[in-house]
């Protein structure tokens, strides 16, 4: 019942007049104040933020390199422990509170969060490339975290059985990825915050502004400063020690399949919870609505221009479909009528890349393998190397670069299969398990893929992207995920950061 009162936070509703003028006034304030005036942004720990004598780090506006929009410090090795030492001894008492009374906190946190929609967005804009369609349903989301989560917790704390008693596992860290730099990290925050555990934030270096705008919600909302620690750190040294700090008790990361696996190596019994990368497919069989492929597939594949572990970056169409000269024409154009530009001139449908693309995006950028051809190439624009238009690549062969590696970037590779259970073998044999598209109107096609696929989200007829708290709970397997998988979003995922014990009945 607790959960049954949950209800999702709507979106904003851009078809209003007021609403396209409140996305203005959301540039009109953000724009001018990041130029020339950067945000100082402190590290906050043991209850302090501090400024001084620590290495300072700017954080950039991908849409306008060269302008700084922040300067962040950098954690010492001596700021990690003290950090840590401050959340183990937990003495704002956060462990300890009744879960009626964390619930009541982390409601203010989704009220707080409602408020500051619009600086959210206008951090995401400014610090993350963010066009408003795309941070915009990244608040809701955030909302969404804050009121399931505390609701999930109070129901594992209060209604699981008068015996159980459920208790914080102690200190959490969150290691935040910048692609979805408000919902990401606020939901790792806040599931290990209802859980009852203290926790300390490291956000993505690419998104620390971001970080920092929400951050000050969760302390306007009454968490202290000593209960939730923000600390931006280097990932070498300073980042390592922190994870690996043995007075930490689980680590929340979402990021690369490498990074995940680099943390597993240095310490195999890492308590760490991991949603990493995507190789995600998206399977366009002949009894599909192609119109509605093409629209889902675009947004699935170039929606923040790709750069979503969910997104879709490799597409699977039935030998009718892959033959179908319309098709091809339909998808290409479809591409090419996507707008991109500057994230603060608020048409564009994608805006900037976070950072000019280098390694295997470079790569998928400008090369072609053996059998492939550009059915539409991808362009660098004029002025900004962080601006790419969409790539599409045709006649992608199985087992090559283009169909098992993830780029994380505007490329899409198309790729022709005979059967079904072909196209279900070639989605598995990419290893990773995170989203996957069907698009089908037939029942018998629809029951075999979705019995065949190994994927912790999928999708029938709809897009690749775009989880919504409850209803479709967001999470993968294989080297999508490490630790228990369980999924965020989902009535389960809280309890992965408690510890249970049993008051059993005399007999
Ligand atoms: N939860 C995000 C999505 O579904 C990653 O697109």
């Amino acid at each position: 019942p607790l959960v049954g009162a949950f209800r999702n936070e709507p979106d904003t509703d851009w078809s209003l007049p007021h609403h396209a003028e409140w996305a203005q006034s959301i540039v009109e304030k953000w724009k001018p104040l990041c130029d020339g005036h950067a945000t100082e942004i402190p590290l906050v720990l043991d209850g302090k933020e501090l400024l001084a004598d620590r290495k300072v780090r700017d954080c950039v506006d991908p849409s306008r390199p060269g302008v700084i929009v922040g300067r962040y410090r950098q954690a010492s090795a001596e700021d990690v422990a003290r950090a840590v030492e401050c959340a183990a001894n937990d003495p704002d008492g956060w462990r300890d509170l009744d879960p009626t009374e964390r619930q009541t906190i982390l409601k203010r946190v989704a009220q707080e969060l409602r408020q500051a929609r619009a600086d959210l967005m206008g951090a995401a804009m400014a610090n993350g490339g963010k066009v408003l369609t795309e941070s915009d349903p990244e608040v809701s989301e955030a909302v969404d975290f804050a009121e399931f989560y505390a609701a999930t917790a109070r129901m594992w704390m209060e209604g699981v059985s008068p015996h159980l008693i459920a208790k914080g596992k102690g200190v959490v860290v969150v290691v935040s990825p910048w692609n979805f730099p408000i919902a990401i990290p606020c939901g790792g925050v806040v599931a290990a915050l209802a859980a009852g555990n203290t926790v300390i934030l490291k956000p993505a270096s690419d998104a620390v502004l971001v970080a920092w705008e929400f951050c000050k919600c969760f302390w306007r909302a009454g968490v202290s400063r000593q209960t939730l620690q923000f600390v931006p750190c280097s990932g070498g040294t300073e980042g390592r020690a922190l994870v690996q700090h043995p007075k930490v008790n689980a680590v929340i990361l979402t990021g690369g399949t490498e990074t995940a696996l680099h943390m597993l190596r240095e310490n195999p019994a890492l308590p760490l919870s991991a949603e990493t990368g995507g190789k995600n497919v998206t399977t366009v069989t002949a009894l599909s609505d192609r119109d509605l492929a093409i629209k889902n597939v675009l947004h699935s594949a170039f929606s923040h221009a790709g750069q979503k572990c969910s997104a879709t970056s490799l597409l699977l169409l039935e030998a009718e479909v892959y033959d179908d000269p319309q098709f091809k024409r339909a998808l290409v154009e479809a591409a090419e009528s996507l707008t991109i530009g500057s994230a603060w001139d608020l048409t564009p449908k994608m805006g900037p890349l976070i950072r000019p693309p280098s390694g295997d995006l470079e790569n998928a950028l400008q090369t072609l393998e053996p059998g492939e051809s550009w059915a539409l190439m991808p362009q660098r624009l004029e002025g900004n190397p962080h601006l790419w238009s969409p790539g599409i690549k045709w006649g992608v062969q199985s087992g090559s670069y283009t169909h098992l590696t993830e780029f994380f970037g505007p490329v899409l590779g198309v790729m022709r299969y005979e059967k079904l259970h072909e196209a279900i073998a070639l989605v598995n044999q990419t290893g990773f398990g995170l989203t996957s598209g069907l698009e089908s109107l037939d029942d018998r096609e629809q029951t075999e893929w979705r019995a065949g696929i190994r994927a912790g989200n999928l999708y029938i007829n709809r897009t690749t992207v775009g989880a919504i708290v409850l209803r479709q709970p967001f999470g993968g397997m294989g080297k999508s995920a490490f630790g228990p998988g369980i999924k965020a979003g989902g009535p389960n995922y809280v309890a992965q950061f408690m510890e249970f014990s049993e008051t059993l009945p005399a007999t």
